[in-house]
């Protein structure tokens, strides 16, 4: 177990800035997730830590040591890649032994450790076999089992799951929380699979172009994105967002969004979002909190947003609904299967409760209010 801590931890290859002025701490049972599109810079940032990359700036402690410049197999830290690199032409047994033969343990004493990592990843009946024999899950578990063999003080991940199908992905998912709650040791996982991190990680690291957007866990991340960007990542489909002004009228806040749409803010927010009249913010409100009704309906302070259905969607359990507000956009809302919705050309009110109504600075794509 320890603490991993990057501090203001910049790398640059020639002009590109892969990690940018980085501060972040895995603690010492954390499953921290780093999550970002491709390119943003997780796999660099993982790779320092592993100490296969050095820093151009800033340092990075294990265990409260700093390990700028430490050789990686002197770091304590084991990582398993999307690719599996196993070895071909040895066994699974074999594979999973190879670092304690590394390490120099006797061959009786490291069997017997590698085959009871083997059997706690139901590898036991396939100790025999090579990896040309093994499906694609079952590869990924030699790797995983040869990383934990190995009884690192961190274990470092990165996209492991990528290779696998759906089915399998989701299963092994559920494996890696149970290991890591089995070995309570430090997990860095790396991905840009939102699902992967809502679902893995005691917090979440959002990365955008080398840069920190927001850590915390995954629920909170999800209910108070800190900006637009991790508004827009995090949740499928993703939280709608439009263009909308501030108005003040009576000493009470309303936001008025596209043509003929206008949605009441509770006062911390109309406050927050500005004190003038017309301030440009862009509004936010996720799929499944979107409520559509008959434009007839008579809702609560005249509040609604008015739109076209485009297209109704039905995935079985749910039904989304892709609607055209006038003036504005494209927005998703997200209703049960069972729930009467409108077909597709006809018009909806679309409604939401305050407290699932969030806005975003239009110039900067901060957080406005609480
Ligand atoms: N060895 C290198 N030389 C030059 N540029 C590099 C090198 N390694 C990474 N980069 C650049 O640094 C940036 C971050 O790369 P990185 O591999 O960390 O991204 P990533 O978030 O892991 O992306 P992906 O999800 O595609 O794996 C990218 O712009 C990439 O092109
Ligand atoms: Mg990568």
């Amino acid at each position: 177990m320890a603490t991993v801590a990057l501090a203001g931890v910049t790398k640059r290859f020639g002009d590109v800035v892969a990690v940018d002025d980085l501060t972040l701490e895995a603690g010492d049972d954390d499953f921290l997730v780093l999550l970002g599109p491709s390119g943003c810079g997780k796999s660099t940032a993982l790779r320092m830590v592993a100490g296969l990359e050095e820093p151009t700036s800033g340092r990075i402690t294990i265990g409260g040591r700093t390990v700028n410049g430490v050789e990686p197999k002197a770091r304590d830290v084991a990582m398993v890649f999307q690719s599996y690199a196993l070895y071909p032409h040895k066994t699974v047994l074999d594979n999973i032994a190879f670092p304690l033969k590394a390490r120099g343990v006797p061959k009786a004493e490291r069997n017997e450790q590698a085959a009871s990592v083997a059997a706690q990843l139901g590898l036991g009946e396939l100790l025999t076999r090579r990896p040309g024999q093994l499906s694609g899950g079952q590869r990924q578990r030699v790797a995983l089992a040869r990383a934990i063999v190995r009884r690192p003080q961190v274990f470092l991940m990165d996209e492991p799951l990528s290779n696998l199908d759906a089915k399998m992905r989701t299963q092994t998912r559920a494996e890696l929380v149970e290991l890591h709650e089995r070995l309570a040791t430090t997990f860095i996982y790396v991905t840009h699979d939102q699902v992967e991190a809502m679902t893995m990680g005691s917090r979440v690291a959002i990365l955008d172009q080398g840069a920190l957007q927001q850590v915390g866990p995954p629920q909170e991340v999800y209910d108070r994105p800190a900006n637009l960007f991790v508004a827009r990542f995090i949740g499928s489909p993703p939280m709608n967002t439009l263009p909308a002004t501030v108005e003040h009228l009576n000493g009470t806040a309303a936001l008025r969004v596209g043509a003929g749409g206008r949605v009441a803010l509770p006062e911390v927010l109309g406050n927050a979002a500005e004190r003038g009249h017309g301030a440009d913010v862009v509004v936010g409100v996720r799929p499944e909190h979107l409520r559509p009704v008959p434009p007839s309906a008579t809702v609560a302070n005249g509040d609604g947003i008015r739109a076209t259905v485009r297209v109704v969607e039905s995935l079985g359990h749910e039904r989304h609904l892709l609607c055209e507000v006038e003036g504005a956009g494209a927005v998703i809302a997200r209703v049960d299967a069972e729930a009467p919705v409108p077909h597709a050309g006809e018009p909806v009110l679309l409604g939401a409760e305050p407290r699932h109504v969030h806005i975003f600075d239009g110039a900067t794509g901060g957080r406005l209010g609480p």
